[in-house]
């Protein structure tokens, strides 16, 4: 028979509980887009250039809201190919339960990054339809569903021959994304005085003005450009040369 009477007890979602890159206050959000301005941008691959290039012509050379979103709608690809590649690792090595260990820390973190790509989409699709900027069937749903199939694919392939290369065009595309943002921002003064939504504050944190808003999501590219950098250095899971993983090694990266 089943008992009804039972009560669950669950502790009250917070920020906290969606883990991810480091939510900066005001002046260190400057000082982030000062930083990332000064410096100048990887070297792109063949790839990654062919994909930037593809996206001018499509959406246009000018940086806005809208292309901004046809960018987070791809960026979240490679780490759910990078997470189904890790489960299959996972049980591979379950024997080895220190490899194993180390295996589920960098599915963890694939997991994080795609949720916080996520929220970006959601953070941006919801400017998008508050300032009502149109989006068509086919530039907007059609062809970057097309584009994510074919990155998907480059990405898992890649890191199945040479992850190495499959984090390097994640660095690439992680990079421009950084750059773009805070170029944006420095390109529209006027955001520093438009109140940031509220949409996804509880889930993603509550800023000023939409100018801090899109900062911060420039700044958790960068951090997932360094993750990417830091594990093409060990890019095998069998490969990782002692117990300190990489998600440590980005650590002390950032810092
Ligand atoms: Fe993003
Ligand atoms: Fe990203």
């Amino acid at each position: 028979m089943t008992n009804t009477t039972q009560t669950l007890t669950r502790p009250a979602p917070s920020v906290s509980a969606h883990a991810g890159p480091p939510k900066l206050s005001p002046v260190e959000l400057r000082a982030a887009q000062i930083e990332t301005l000064e410096t100048p941008r990887l070297k792109y691959g063949l790839l990654a250039r062919m994909l930037f290039k593809q996206m001018d012509l499509v959406y246009g050379r000018e940086r806005t809201l809208v292309k901004f979103t046809m960018l987070e709608f791809i960026a979240r690809v490679p780490y759910q190919a990078w997470e189904r590649m890790g489960y299959l690792s996972l049980s591979r090595h379950r024997r080895r339960s220190a490899l194993a260990k180390r295996v589920y820390e960098r599915i963890v973190e694939t997991r994080e990054e795609q949720d916080n790509e996520q929220w970006h989409l959601l953070i941006l699709q919801d400017m998008v339809q508050r300032d009502g900027m149109r989006q068509s069937f086919v530039l907007h749903r059609l062809a970057p569903w097309l584009v994510a199939f074919f990155y998907y694919h480059v990405s898992w392939l890649l890191f199945l021959v040479r992850p190495e290369l499959s984090y390097r065009l994640n660095a690439d595309f992680e990079d421009h994304a950084e750059h773009e943002y805070m170029s944006y921002v420095a390109e529209h003064p006027e955001l520093e005085h438009v109140p940031a939504p509220a949409t996804y504050a509880a889930e993603y944190g509550e800023y000023a003005s939409v100018a801090d808003l899109l900062r911060q999501i420039g700044h958790d590219e960068r951090v997932h450009k360094l993750d990417s950098l830091v594990n093409m250095r060990a890019p095998r899971f069998q490969d990782v040369p002692d117990a300190r993983t990489p998600r440590d090694a980005a650590t002390t990266a950032r810092r």
